[in-house]
């Protein structure tokens, strides 16, 4: 098979790492892909949320089979355009992700699927999303409703911040993503994250993660895209994770498919779990990152039948072999981030690492520039083990990091900790 993975994370390195090991993979193409996705893949560039230009390229290498990585292309209808033109897709339509791509219509779908959420109310106008904010009262969260890439969410512990963020959203801080708001219930417990297939009938969970989402460690600081993950989520005991699938994913996929967009692809169920009762704080159509990098790591080779079985709408035969192990990943991340930071520093010793099925390191923002290997984001390495117990996954984490020479770098050395 000819296949092409679109994106240029670490999700997506991953999600190469583990495709090409599988023998149906004959010729792997990653666009825009970077440096450590080169090693395993060809990379391309191409313009991934242009659904016509996906299409065309698509055609021209002859693909078999796409799998589409980030949330952008997605909402664009890239998945739409694709199998419209006869490709088998890894994705959900454009009309479907919108389960990320507006909180109303999630908090919506969830009212008919009933299933346990925070209570909300959805305003367009800000006079009277801040009467709603004052006779609620604080703690309260304030979301912009479309995509803000991460940054849409405002945890207000008091009244003064909820008021500010609705001046920032209604002010345009988030241009058109914050012309609605979602406001909801300030919800309590511990967050885990449940990754399930769909193939817009048949669910099939996959893995559970928790990742760090503060800069810090001790879990302090601004909040990023996440500075590392680990695989399983303790906290989703057997029980709870029945509860999240039979009470909130199953009903909302049938939600789902009754009003005539069936979800296909993965669905990232991002949960808050108290006194044993899982609620959903959120959804995303696409793995997270750098939730992926650990799933990936456990699943190996079997992930790409698996996603070929979604796509297929043969998820009711698939099955999930699993092994009794545990996964840790920790982000590298430029210094300065998740403010504002250099570009182009060079990034040192990573030819001595072991990569196999116990360790990766995952690339997120790198880049060659002029035979050296150079960062160019935020998140840059995901480094990535595996082990019996979570403890040896970490320590064998940290091993490898400590034999990465990038001064212009941090990572959190407290990743598993809530765990441990
Ligand atoms: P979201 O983008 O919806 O995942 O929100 C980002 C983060 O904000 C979540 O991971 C939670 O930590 C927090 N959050 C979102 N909604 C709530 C809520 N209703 N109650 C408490 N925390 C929340
Ligand atoms: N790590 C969180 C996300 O991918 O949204």
């Amino acid at each position: 098979m000819n296949i092409l993975i679109l994106g240029s994370g670490g999700r997506e390195h991953a999600l190469a790492w583990a495709v090409k090991q599988n023998p149906k993979c004959d010729r792997l193409i990653v666009a825009p892909g970077n440096a450590g996705i080169a090693a395993h893949a060809e990379c391309a560039t191409l313009n991934i949320e242009s659904g016509p230009d996906v299409v065309e390229f698509a055609q021209s290498q002859s693909i078999d089979f796409v799998i589409i990585g980030p949330e952008a292309p997605l909402a664009a209808g890239v998945a739409d355009d694709l199998r419209a033109a006869g490709f088998l897709t890894f994705g959900p339509s454009q009309a479907a992700a919108a389960l990320e791509a507006s909180k109303s219509f999630t908090k919506e779908v969830c009212d008919a699927a009933n299933a346990p959420t925070a209570a909300y109310g959805h305003f367009k106008d800000k006079d009277a999303a801040l009467a709603y904010v004052r006779e609620q009262g604080a703690p309260i969260v304030i979301k912009a409703d479309g995509l803000a890439a991460g940054k849409g969410v405002i945890v207000a512990m008091d009244l003064a911040t909820a008021e500010a963020a609705l001046d920032d959203m209604f002010g345009g801080a988030f241009g058109g993503a914050g012309a609605e708001v979602v406001i909801e219930e300030f919800m309590e417990g511990e967050e885990a994250s449940y990754f399930v297939l769909c193939d817009g009938e048949t669910v099939l969970p996959i893995g559970t993660a928790q990742d760090h989402k503060r800069v810090g460690d001790g879990d302090t600081g601004p909040n990023t895209g996440g500075m590392g993950a680990y695989s399983p989520a303790p906290v989703l005991t057997d029980e709870i994770a029945h509860k999240a699938i039979e009470e909130i994913v199953k009903p909302t996929m049938r939600v789902m498919a009754q009003r005539g967009m069936p979800y296909q692809g993965v669905l990232y169920v991002g949960l808050m779990i108290q006194n044993g009762q899982p609620r959903l704080v959120e959804y995303n159509v696409r793995f997270g990152d750098p939730e992926c990098q650990v799933l990936m790591m456990r699943l190996g080779a079997q992930a790409l039948d698996l996603l070929l079985a979604a796509a297929n709408g043969t998820l009711d035969q698939a099955q999930v072999n699993w092994a009794d192990d545990h996964a840790v990943t920790v982000v590298y991340a430029a210094n300065g981030y998740p403010g504002s930071y250099e570009k182009g520093t060079e990034i040192k010793g990573l030819e001595a690492l072991p990569e196999d099925s116990m360790n990766m390191v995952f690339h997120a923002g790198t880049k060659m520039i002029d035979g050296v290997l150079c960062a160019v984001g935020g998140r840059v390495l995901n480094v990535t083990a595996r082990g019996a117990t979570l403890k040896e996954a970490k320590d064998r984490a940290y091993a490898s990091l400590d034999q990465i020479d990038w001064p212009d770098g941090f990572y959190r050395t407290d990743i598993g900790w809530r765990a441990l």
